[in-house]
């Protein structure tokens, strides 16, 4: 998850935002005279897959995620459509092995296990889904919701991640959500019972009212039960939400931002001591236990994302496609589930990457691991010209270079510790110089 790019931490939204492609201006869409045979998407044969499961038992008061309430959820059609879907989109892509999946929402957790089950039979049907691969389902902590872990397991999911948000019951409660912390701790223990390693916590921090300190002792004792994996989210307060209109009406206060980086940092040692390491800019890990599946995102491979209002891009080498397309399925369920009956698939948009759109895509998802972009990534994608010469030139990035904030070595590049707290600040400076680098080499071809 992944507003904009101008946040301090640049904690999940940013991802979100490129992803579900609100991204601001650099983002490339055009059919741009870039197209060169110098840049082009590695020719992979590997995708993720996103599976988005759009309906919730109620709105959280933060959340504009695609989502909705609805009393009749018709459970066999979903499964249908999203079975079709699949066929359709694993077909386009010709990739002949999903290395993981993501069931993620919405709500996946209230999807029937069957459902579940049904769209990973229709994966190894079409291409091959190698046993060890990872298939991870997002949990709200429910009692209903952790009664079918078990099942889920059965269905094939091998990782959970679970929506503990907070372990204060107030602010469970401000947030909109449907369960208690001790709904929380319960799910998590089901969970790592059912798959040890593999459990992964959600945690949202900067809500309002909170306070360094408690956030810190909030964090310890979170961590004195979860297991390998924590994502730390920073609070965005979104538009339309009811948290904004709380916040609006100065009913609720945010903490500034001077606070949020202070609970950031405070987070990343106390993760620290405890054995996690970061790899990203808003995940943790130990052991190793890294998400394969969002990886996968920040290393720009391919994914190819079935369900309303999810989001791939792949290379639709079935229609005779060699570029990288971004696409997005359409967004309301019932809208959707008519397309695809119709069409097979219900893709709304696509927009073909430019060169140096996906080089865009490459960089500011690339800096967001604590690995940044090593020279052989790169080199996939941008086989003739290095990091060096595309974004190491500018006397701008020669100052992050040498503030300390930017690392450019024979690794690859990547940001330093500080760096990565400020990234959302780093990236213009990137950008505009990747921009100004095609520029000129436009403008010496003429
Ligand atoms: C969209 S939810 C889907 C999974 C599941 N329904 C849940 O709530 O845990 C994925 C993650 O995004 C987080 N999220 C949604 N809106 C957010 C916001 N405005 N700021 C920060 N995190 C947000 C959620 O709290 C959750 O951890
Ligand atoms: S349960 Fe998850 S997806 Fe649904 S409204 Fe809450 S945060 Fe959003």
């Amino acid at each position: 998850m992944l507003g904009g790019l101008a946040r301090r931490s640049g904690l999940v939204r940013a991802v979100d935002r490129l992803l579900l492609g609100t991204a601001g201006s650099w983002r490339s869409e055009r059919e741009v005279s870039d197209r060169r045979p110098d840049c082009a998407p590695p020719r992979s044969e590997e995708a993720g897959l996103y599976v988005h499961w759009p309906y919730c038992r109620r709105r959280c008061s933060y959340c504009n995620f695609n989502k909705y309430v609805s009393q009749r959820v018709d459970q066999q059609a979903m499964r249908d459509c999203l079975q079709r879907e699949t066929e359709t989109l694993l077909h386009l892509s010709q990739v002949s092995c999903i290395s993981s999946v993501f069931f993620g929402g919405g709500t996946p957790s209230l999807a029937r296990p069957d459902t579940i089950a049904a769209v990973l039979e229709t994966v190894a049907k079409c291409t091959s889904l190698p046993g060890n691969a990872e298939v991870t389902l997002e949990v709200n902590p429910t009692p209903e919701d952790v009664a079918r872990l078990s099942e889920f397991c059965s269905a094939g999911v091998n990782r959970f991640s679970i929506g503990v948000q907070s372990l204060h019951d107030a602010d469970l409660e401000l947030l909109g959500r449907d369960h208690s912390s001790q709904h929380a701790l319960q799910a998590l223990a089901e969970a790592q019972r059912l798959c040890p390693g593999r459990v992964s916590v959600d945690v949202i921090f900067g809500r309002p009212g909170q306070k360094l300190q408690s956030w810190e002792k909030e964090l310890e004792d979170l961590l004195l039960v979860s297991d390998d994996h924590v994502s730390l989210y920073q609070l965005t307060l979104e538009r339309g939400t009811a948290l904004f209109k709380r916040v609006q009406q100065s009913e609720l206060t945010m903490p500034s931002d001077d606070v949020t980086a202070h609970m950031y940092e405070a987070a990343r040692r106390i993760l620290g001591k405890a054995g996690f390491l970061q790899y990203e800019v808003s995940n943790f890990t130990r052991n190793g236990a890294v998400s394969v599946h969002n990886q996968g995102y920040w290393r720009a491979s391919q994914y190819i994302g079935v369900g309303p209002g999810a989001h791939g891009r792949f290379v639709p080498r079935g229609a005779g496609g060699s570029r990288r397309e971004a696409r997005t399925q359409t967004l309301e369920p019932d809208v959707w589930m008519r397309e695809v009956r119709h069409w097979g698939h219900g893709t709304r948009r696509r927009v073909e990457l430019s060169p140096l759109g996906l080089l865009e895509e490459v960089l500011v998802m690339g800096l967001r691991m604590t690995e940044g972009i090593p020279h052989e990534n790169w080199r996939q994608f941008s086989p003739l010209q290095s990091l060096q010469e595309v974004v190491g030139q500018s006397q701008e990035v020669q100052e992050l270079l040498e503030g300390g904030l930017l690392v450019l070595d024979d690794r690859g590049m990547r940001c330093s510790w500080d760096g990565l707290a400020l990234l959302d600040s780093l990236l213009p400076t990137l950008l505009v110089q990747l921009h100004a680098h095609f520029s000129q080499q436009e403008a010496g071809r003429h």
